[in-house]
């Protein structure tokens, strides 16, 4: 079976070009009492290896501490265009001004637009309406903003259409990825 999730993925984030929404996808962690916290986030692109996703964040949300507690997730993904989902299990990292990856943090962080880089000054996320300062504009990028890489290690992916669904899941294995068809 000629099949590689990843070459799946770039052909479905091509063809659902034209949703506004096709660059959205969940985000699931875990909290620290065991509640999956799950949330929406811009996917930013892949790392420089093609081999993780890039999402930017704030280092003040909650998802951070609970990275910093279990470094996994799970995405699940949906393209309304093509039909179909990927779940991808994860192993993330955060990367901030002293990672080696300070630099695909600044570049990701040129990318943005002025509005989406404004809320990483606002005060912290999830505090009380009006609470906690606003952040200095000293530093560029602020430490507020925060590179995460996913790390897949497990992706399930289910066509819907064109008939019959498809299922596979792809499994990381010794470095190598295998591929498997089971019943959607
Ligand atoms: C369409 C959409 C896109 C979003 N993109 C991001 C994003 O790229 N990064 C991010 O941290 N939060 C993003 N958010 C906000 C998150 O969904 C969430 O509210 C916020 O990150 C706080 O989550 P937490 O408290 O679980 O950390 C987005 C929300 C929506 C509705």
């Amino acid at each position: 079976m000629d099949y590689h999730w990843r070459d799946a993925l770039q052909d479905a984030l091509r063809r659902n070009r034209g949703d506004a929404h096709h660059r959205y996808f969940q985000l699931a962690t875990i909290d620290e009492a065991g509640w999956p916290a799950n949330r929406s986030v811009v996917f930013r692109g892949f790392s420089d290896d093609g081999q993780r996703l890039q999402v930017a964040t704030d280092a003040r949300s909650d998802k951070v501490a609970q990275l910093a507690a279990a470094g996994r997730g799970e995405i699940c993904w949906y393209f309304t265009r093509s039909r179909e989902q990927f779940r991808i299990r994860c192993f993330i990292d955060v990367h901030d001004a002293a990672a080696p990856e300070a630099a695909a943090r600044s570049g990701l962080w040129s990318s943005m637009s002025a509005a989406a880089r404004a809320q990483f000054f606002w005060p912290a996320p999830g505090r009380p309406l009006g609470e906690g300062e606003p952040v200095a504009e000293e530093e560029l990028p602020p430490p507020s903003f925060l590179l995460l890489e996913l790390d897949p290690q497990r992706v399930d992916h289910l066509q819907l259409g064109p008939d019959p669904q498809r299922r596979r899941i792809s499994t990381l294995q010794q470095g190598a990825w295998h591929a498997r068809a089971v019943n959607p």
